[in-house]
């Protein structure tokens, strides 16, 4: 496996997509607004903001609405994987992909570059680092 890289430019439009998605959250609940921006390797950028439900569990993560997105758009499918993802919270709050998230990710790129915040940092890591041994089928 080959360790993949992005440019600084990507890596920028990475997360100025991710912080205008962010903007957009529906979060009335959790008042924890996120947003999230995928690379495909076709070379597309799509975006994604968590929307909350008063039935809590029906929720959709940022990460989430870009994936379902992306695929809906015809940007995302059986043979296109995604190349990144950047996750943000509106307020630079700490911002690991939840679990779920990272099981969805995995189904499109279990080597793609995921950039996140914690603690004020930006870091870097893959999908496979964050979800090891992962189910597949
Ligand atoms: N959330 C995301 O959008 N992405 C994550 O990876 C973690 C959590 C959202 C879901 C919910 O709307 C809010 O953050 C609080 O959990």
């Amino acid at each position: 496996m080959t360790t993949k890289t992005i440019t600084p430019e990507i890596e920028l439009a990475l997360w100025s997509a991710a912080e205008a998605a962010a903007a957009l959250a529906y979060a009335p609940y959790s008042d924890f607004h996120v947003g999230a921006a995928l690379l495909t390797s076709e070379g597309e950028i799509v975006s994604g903001c968590n929307v909350e439900n008063a039935s809590y569990g029906l929720t959709t993560c940022a990460e989430r609405t870009a994936v379902l997105r992306a695929v809906a758009q015809g940007k995302l499918s059986k043979g296109v994987s995604i190349e990144a993802i950047a996750v943000v919270h509106r307020d630079h709050q700490s911002c690991a992909p939840c679990g779920a998230c990272r099981q969805v990710l995995s189904e499109f790129g279990l080597n793609a570059i995921v950039l996140y915040e914690v603690e004020g940092q930006r870091k870097q890591t893959t999908v496979s680092a964050l979800l090891p041994e992962s189910f597949q089928l």
